[in-house]
């Protein structure tokens, strides 16, 4: 796990759609990366947004993402992670997971802590 220091701010919560996602471009904290950031109310996940798979992004233009119930399908080849631990459950990397980022939610903004 790389610990970012000193925290990174990701986004505000009210910039990310409630029940969607959304993708930050050049993250400090997560080397430069795309993350996927998804919220539910109050509650944000975040990953790296990099396919497991192929390595490709996983939206199908920037910050636009295939959600279906509790999945998160990667746009170039249908794998379909679960919103709640990154998990690939069906498709060609089944079994493995996305990059995990680790956030905090303080005062209505996204810090990142660190990226497993
Ligand atoms: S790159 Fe995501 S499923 Fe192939």
């Amino acid at each position: 796990m790389d610990t970012v220091s000193p925290p990174s701010l990701l986004c505000r919560v009210d910039e990310i759609p409630d029940g969607g996602a959304t993708a930050i471009e050049d993250v400090a904290g997560a080397d430069g990366e795309s993350v996927i950031v998804a919220r539910q109310g109050e509650e944000v996940r975040a990953w790296l947004n990099i396919c497991p798979h192929a390595g490709r992004r996983l939206d199908y233009a920037p910050g636009m993402f295939l959600l279906k119930d509790d999945l998160l399908i990667c746009a170039v080849h249908g794998a379909c992670f679960n919103r709640s631990n990154g998990e690939c459950v069906a498709g060609p990397c089944r079994g493995e997971h996305l990059r995990a980022v680790t956030v905090e939610v303080r005062d209505g903004e996204v810090w990142v802590a660190s990226v497993v």
